[in-house]
């Protein structure tokens, strides 16, 4: 009987699971059901004395007269920690910087950089491991995220569409993008799903750990170059520099002056911002406005015209 008993339970169970809500049961199920319940039932305990009855608060007669049930409180959610995440690489690399002028210092760095086997292990065949490019004299270092498809092919920087906008923004500033430093804060680009024998298509933004792992080459050619001004462009520079998940949006730190090892910085839109639709001046301005902002403090001459750009509509 007992077995049949808990048969019934597991399947009401499936049931309730499948969504099913009611069951027709026939009036000689329930009188066996209430036999088999009664039989299992344990000898009731000896009852205790009965509590006075008050003449003011009389039992409830019946059961709807009986104080309403407690409303339902879902059990709290159980909150599983997330497991830390898996280093897939080794920590990373200590820099020290070689002896000789700035140049000479800058050509040492290219070949740690190109030499570092968890760089290359991270570039695909006929590509290139990335550092910065530009004079080691600049004043104004931007930093952006990573190489792209043109980037890791020439091995430069900011190469690509996005890097072209970024050198007519440098123009616009009234400078040459060869007076500029411009690096990113990956040295490679980050590797997405791609089926053999085909060239990876899109981009995607770099992990912490990866980001972790290449900052110390960036610390290194900002310590050679040693800029008055370095400038992020994009959400992921900015990460990498003001420090993962330190900010929602990029909005709440944009335009605004932080710091990172010891430099001013600002932080502004990724060019390729702007090249996704709607392209209007109203978010070119937004750079604009931060860019402006990096002349005033780089003491760089500003015309009534340069002042004005993208201002309308
Ligand atoms: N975007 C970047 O952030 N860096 C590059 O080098 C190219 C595109």
């Amino acid at each position: 009987m007992r077995t049949a008993l808990n048969a019934l339970t597991d399947e009401l169970r499936r049931l309730k699971t499948a969504g099913v809500r009611t069951v027709a049961v026939s009036d000689e199920s329930v009188a066996l059901l209430r036999r088999v319940i009664a039989a299992r039932k344990p000898a009731p305990a000896p009852v205790a004395a009965a509590a006075p009855v008050s003449r003011l608060e009389p039992a409830p007669a019946t059961f709807a007269e009986a104080a309403p049930p407690k409303p339902y409180a879902p059990p709290a959610p159980v909150v599983v920690p997330k497991p830390a995440p898996k280093p897939t690489l080794p920590p990373p690399p200590v820099v020290t910087l070689a002896a000789g002028d700035k140049q000479a210092r800058w050509n040492a760095l290219l070949e740690l950089v190109r030499n570092d086997t968890t760089c290359r292990a991270h570039v695909g065949p006929g590509k290139k491991v990335v550092l910065g490019v530009g004079s080691v004299d600049a004043k104004i270092m931007f930093v952006g995220e990573a190489p792209g498809a043109e980037e890791e092919i020439q091995g430069e920087p900011f190469v690509g569409p996005a890097g072209q906008l970024l050198t007519k923004m440098i123009q616009a500033m009234g400078l040459k993008r060869a007076e500029v430093y411009i690096g990113n804060i990956m040295n490679w680009r980050p590797e997405m799903p791609t089926p053999p024998g085909m060239a990876q298509v899109g981009n995607r933004p770099p992990t912490e750990e990866e980001m972790r792992y290449c900052l110390p080459y960036l610390r290194a050619q900002i310590e050679i170059v040693n800029p008055d001004i370095l400038v992020a462009v994009g959400g992921t520079a900015a990460q990498g520099l003001l420090g993962f998940g330190s900010f929602r949006v990029l909005g709440d730190v944009r335009g605004k002056w932080h710091e990172f090892a010891g430099k001013p910085l600002m932080v502004t839109y990724h060019p390729s911002y702007l090249l996704r639709p709607p392209v209007d001046n109203r978010k070119k301005r937004l750079v604009w406005d931060d860019l402006l902002k990096v002349m005033e403090r780089a003491a760089l001459p500003i015309s009534d015209k340069q002042r004005g750009y993208f201002l309308d509509k």
